[in-house]
């Protein structure tokens, strides 16, 4: 790893392990995009950026200046200049000149990586995930704007951050209409585009389409990262799948607006872009003011997106997450919001702990209700005050009894709403997002309150900090259930209203770090209506995100496949769910609804009282499996075997300890096939010359249920308990899956090194 600059070939060269970057100082101090993929190790590759071919730098054929602009593969493209592919940076100054040109002034290379100020970020790890970062500096000297493109690389990682500073050098306000964080431009012909699409309960679901002639983006202007599309772009080579094929991957480290864009040029040259999606967006820059653009992490593979999956998951454990329980086992919990919804009081919930605790679960979560007089969605958002009609004695009285039958306490909030039915709205009707004489537009019956108002980030903050002070809480669902609109602050001044978008998520990422300054010791677990506001801005603050309030196993199977595409599997958070399911209205069996979950932080989402006798006996076993196995499925490499998605059968994936000591198969049917052999998967990850010892898990099940004929069972047990296979012959030949008996049934197999 390391970043070099060649003053002979006017090169900067970063690299990682494999890969390899080239920034090019091109002739008249234009900053060009070189080269990025596996590593070549040869300065003398400027030739690439195909400034000695027509139409020549402007100085060698000025009269053709704007075909040069508009074919350069340039660094950070700027607006209104004669480039009119898509651009990074569009400047206005006070006067209404809207244009912008940069040219390379000066560079820096400095060990470590800067923080970026009010911003997540990555971070350099601790012993081999040293950090070097690059940062040029240029200008544009006409409206007088410094801008900082940086470069970060980390000694274990495969992965390059990149993120963009603005500074005004003149004396007079600029008006920043867009500033992007990342582009990258590349010939890129017949490459096609991976994102992930979604909707609330349907999160991150991959999709693949060709890249055609022009734009196609994917973006949010929902002032969250959100359900329906993901700050997330992939571009791979058609053949490209989970093992090989070059894949260029941007995930940007944010959690409000964006975009992130496919652009294909008249040249058939691709330039893929992300960064704050500049609609809605106008920032304000006064003389001697900086602004910083949250980074945009990139990831090239040459090994299909398996690769890709891991250095992303690698880089967010060892350089993201900041939480102390990102190695810590999270805590078995139970949550009472499908149990009970807004219908319950004390009793209700130490009933639930009681015979949880007999279970061996291990952490009661007190979901929304619980305060002002919140017996429905439609008030009370804001008045952070315990409902003693509910909670008797008050939430200190509750939090003591559950956790002296054994169970820690953990309590939901949504502390950026306001409901219109709230004292707090009541006295502060202004603290609301909403625009002058326009009634603000109602969503789960809420505004959303304006965060850029230091006050009102104070009154959020005091708000949870009162009740997490107030009694032994160990864990905090922050939850966010509407997505902003009306976007009017009556605290900005009107030149200034393009920045709340913005000055809002910086208002949650204070709100946020305040609560972690405050309460390290809290296990916090970031919501959104479900998983809209999953991405690695809310990762830097919590080491674990709801991933979609669909619970249904089978739902999320694609919703996790898509999560973890680019997040850890210690990241998602996943519960065990009752039946029918209460977004799906499937009924499936509690042993696959076990499985799921424990891909995740896993947990439970039902009345436990009122569960069948026979799924309550189940509990403590599939907890026990949980202690079993999440330190691998924390810790380890996934890989992707199979994809219900794709094959419309069954579903596969693979967990594999770092010292490839262990993995741990999941294997879901969907649809059981009549008449059908077995089906064949080929392990990945495993060491070849070791030999594995399969244990299989949930057997006494199997066999008791095959004796009840509930159904034939025993089919899975064919290839036995203690069967020995070298790794080489379980990846290479295969391991058969015997056909289940049974819709949505799975197996967990164990194989253990010897
Ligand atoms: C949405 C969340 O995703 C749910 O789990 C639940 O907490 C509700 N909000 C409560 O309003």
């Amino acid at each position: 790893m390391g970043i070099l600059f060649s003053q002979e070939h006017k090169v900067f060269q970063i690299t990682t392990q494999n890969t390899e970057y080239c920034i090019g100082i091109a002739d008249d101090r234009y900053i060009g995009h070189i080269y990025y993929g596996k590593r070549l190790d040869d300065l003398r590759c400027g030739y690439l950026m195909r400034t000695k071919e027509p139409p020549f730098v402007p100085s060698a054929n000025r009269r053709d200046k704007g075909p040069f602009m508009d074919v350069f593969p340039f660094e950070y493209p700027t607006w209104g200049v004669g480039d009119y592919r898509e651009s990074c940076l569009k400047v206005r100054t006070d006067k209404g000149a809207c244009g912008c040109e940069l040219h390379y002034v000066d560079h820096r290379i400095t060990e470590g990586k800067p923080k970026l100020p009010g911003l997540p970020a990555t971070f350099e790890g601790p012993g081999a995930g040293k950090g070097q970062t690059l940062e040029i500096f240029c200008r544009d000297s006409v409206i007088g704007l410094k801008v900082v493109l940086r470069y970060s690389v980390f000694a274990d990682s495969d992965a390059l951050i990149r993120s963009v500073s603005l500074e005004n050098e003149s004396q007079s306000p600029l008006h920043i209409e867009k500033v992007l964080s990342a582009c990258l431009d590349m010939d890129g012909e017949g490459m096609e585009r991976l994102t992930l699409n979604g909707s609330w309960c349907r999160e991150r679901r991959m999709e693949r389409s060709p890249i055609a002639h022009g734009k196609q983006a994917v973006s949010s202007l929902r002032g969250e990262s959100s359900h329906q599309e993901h700050p997330f772009l992939a571009v791979m080579e058609p053949g490209a799948n989970q093992d090989q094929g070059q894949v260029y991957a941007m995930n940007f480290v944010y959690s409000g607006n964006f975009l992130a864009q496919t652009e294909k040029s008249q040249f058939d040259s691709l330039r893929v872009v992300m960064g704050i999606h500049p609609e809605g967006f106008e920032w304000v820059l006064d003389p001697g003011e900086s602004f910083t653009a949250p980074e945009v992490v990139c990831v090239y593979s040459d090994q299909g997106l398996g690769r890709m999956s891991l250095i992303f998951h690698d880089l967010y454990r060892n350089h993201l997450i900041r939480s102390p329980y990102l190695h810590q086992k999270r805590p078995v919990l139970i949550n009472n919001w499908e149990a009970t919804y807004f219908d319950f009081d004390s009793d209700k919930l130490l009933a639930i702990a009681r015979e949880a605790k007999k279970s061996g679960i291990e952490m009661l979560v007190m979901d929304d209700g619980w305060f002002g007089r919140r017996n429905n969605d439609n008030c009370s958002l804001g008045d952070w005050t315990v409902n003693e009609e509910k909670l008797k004695g008050g939430l200190k009285a509750l939090v003591d009894q559950v956790r002296a039958e054994g169970l820690l306490f953990g309590i939901w909030f949504e502390p950026e709403m306001i409901s219109p039915d709230s004292d707090l709205y009541r006295s502060h009707p202004d603290w609301a997002i909403k625009l002058p004489g326009r009634e603000a537009t109602l969503s789960r019956n809420q505004y959303v309150l304006d965060l850029s108002r230091p006050e009102v980030v104070d009154y959020a903050y005091e708000s949870v900090a009162a009740i997490l002070r107030s009694a032994d809480i160990s864990y905090v669902k922050w939850d966010m259930n509407r997505q902003l609109s009306d976007m009017g602050s009556s605290y900005l001044d009107g030149a200034r209203q393009g920045e709340l978008f913005h000055r809002y998520v910086l208002g949650v990422y204070q709100l946020q770090e305040r609560l972690l300054e405050e309460f390290p010791k809290l296990l916090l677990e970031n919501c959104s209506g479900g998983g809209a506001r999953f991405d690695p801005g809310m990762l830097y603050y919590s080491p674990q995100i709801w991933c979609s309030d669909d619970m249904d196993p089978i739902e999320r199977l694609a919703i996790q496949e898509g999560t973890a595409l680019i997040y850890p599997l210690s990241t998602m958070g996943a519960h065990v769910c009752d039946c029918p399911n209460h977004t799906t209205g499937r009924t499936t069996p509690f042993t696959t609804r076990a499985h799921v979950a424990m891909a995740g932080t896993f947990g439970y989402e039902l009345d436990i009282t009122k569960i069948s006798q026979s799924d309550r006996d189940k509990i403590p076993g599939q907890i026990s499996q949980y202690h079993k196995y999440q330190p691998l499925v924390r810790e380890g490499d996934y890989y992707r075997i199979a994809s219900w998605r794709e094959n419309h059968q069954y579903d596969c994936w693979q967990v594999v300890s770092k010292d490839k000591g262990e993995a741990l198969v999941t294997y879901v049917q969907v649809l059981s096939q009549p008449n059908y052999r077995s089906r064949k998967i080929c392990l990945k990850g495993l060491d070849p010359d070791r030999d594995y010892r399969l244990e299989i898990e949930d057997t006494q099940e199997f066999k008791e249920r095959a004796k009840a004929k509930e159904f034939d069972g025993i089919c899975r047990l064919t290839q036995p308990d203690g069967q020995v296979y070298s790794g080489r012959l379980l990846m290479q030949g295969g391991f058969l899956i015997q056909r289940l008996h049974e819709d949505f049934s799975s197996v967990l197999l164990h194989f253990i090194g010897q």
